[in-house]
């Protein structure tokens, strides 16, 4: 039985007064996830230090992450972002025999582009797969830049830029053929569709809670595959990642037998209140659910910006697409302005003006949005 998404909406208090079309930046705020961060202050004033309780909202993200991308919670660690993610990988990894090259692509998020580039002085040779002359990037395109010496192909699942999501079983099939390991950055999808991190046949991937998981900022997931975990030792480490976190050891470095190890330091406390309700929300809603909303809306979106005479740059078919609708603008920051001034909220990448759409969006707020850009057509559309 579908959700009831109309009631769904209820649940978040921004909606009542906004056209919230952000969630690809800035999820909503969920009165749960409110509730949270309160429970949270709740527990400073009347507890004061509640250790337990930190480390049981750590290990209940790690376990709802686990079930979210239909991993083992030995295979995730809570890190405090994308980035902390990756380094700990990036550091893990050793460019200094032949098989050196990171294949990324011109749909990367920097994040995953310059940490790899960072490793340049290890060894590293980082090799960009360009956009094809209609925009997108098939895996054809990768084949070129996938080899014997290719040690990791680290990809976006959806590009933040304009909305294109990535042929990633294709793009794996290339990589595994080849002997190279694939790295899915997923922050642009995760909450937004369904992600089976088995199905896909992933090495790593990694995300974050901001975005459509309904959580908070500091707060984000690192996902290696069982099979792999032991193989690797991050030298970017720090106590939380020990085989015994109240061990105190100072004599060595003993990494855990799981993904823990890709840790670091104190978790980000009060973010794991907030993900953890984002987390329970999100799952009771459903991802497939939540993915066939977004395909419809999104596809609504595109129509009916098309019937204006200002078409999206996002790709039409629905497997080449997530949950961002972005339309070319003269001036994309000023655009987003007057739509806010409008009360609708979107942001801006590059020439684009971003709507991205989540399951409490609904045909009003495609509406809203279409009939302001009609409005605005004349002084932002492309010249
Ligand atoms: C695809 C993608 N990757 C990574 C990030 C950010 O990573 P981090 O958690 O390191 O800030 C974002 C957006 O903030 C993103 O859209």
């Amino acid at each position: 039985m579908e959700p009831n998404f109309k009631a769904l909406r209820k649940e978040f208090p921004v909606l009542e007064r906004k056209t919230y079309l952000n969630s690809g930046s800035y999820c909503a705020l969920a009165n749960d996830v409110k509730a949270a961060f309160d429970a949270y202050m709740e527990d400073r004033l009347l507890v004061g230090a509640n250790w337990d309780a930190w480390i049981t909202k750590n290990e209940s993200v790690r376990a709802l992450t686990a079930s979210l991308l239909h991993a083992s919670p030995d295979e995730i660690a809570v890190t405090a972002s994308v980035s902390a993610g990756l380094n700990a990988l990036a550091s893990a990894l050793d460019f200094s025999g032949p098989r050196n090259k990171v294949v990324v692509s011109d749909f990367e998020f920097p994040t995953n582009a310059q940490i790899w580039h960072a490793q340049e002085p290890r060894g590293a040779r980082v090799v960009h797969v360009p956009r094809a002359a209609d925009g997108y990037i098939p895996a054809e395109s990768f084949a070129k830049a996938i080899d014997e010496n290719t040690q990791l192909v680290a990809i976006t699942h959806v590009c933040f830029r304009n909305g294109a999501k990535l042929d990633i079983p294709g793009i794996v099939k290339l990589a595994h053929a080849k002997g190279a390991r694939v790295l899915l950055d997923c922050y642009q999808s995760v909450g937004s569709m369904d992600i089976d991190v088995k199905a896909l046949d992933l090495d790593f991937a990694a995300g974050g809670m901001l975005k459509y998981l309904l959580g908070t900022a500091g707060i984000g997931f690192f996902y290696a595959r069982d099979a792999l975990v032991k193989s690797l030792v991050p030298t970017n480490t720090g106590w939380f990642a020990q085989a015994e976190i109240g061990a105190m050891d100072i004599t060595a470095n003993r990494p855990s037998p799981s993904a823990r190890r890709f840790e670091a330091g104190t978790p980000p406390v009060v973010n794991c209140y907030a993900a953890e309700a984002g987390l329970k929300f999100l799952l009771a809603v459903g991802t497939p659910a939540i993915e066939k909303r977004n395909f419809a809306l999104t596809r609504q979106c595109m129509q009916k910006l098309q019937e204006i005479g200002w078409p999206s740059v996002t790709p039409v078919q629905d497997e080449r697409r997530g949950a961002t609708v972005a339309v070319p603008s003269r001036d994309s920051g000023a655009l987003s302005k007057e739509l806010m001034k409008r009360d609708i909220v979107t942001s801006h990448r590059d020439d684009n003006v971003r709507a991205s759409f989540h399951f409490y969006n609904n045909d009003d707020d495609v509406n809203s949005f279409v009939a302001a850009m009609k409005d605005l057509r004349a002084s932002f559309a492309p010249r």
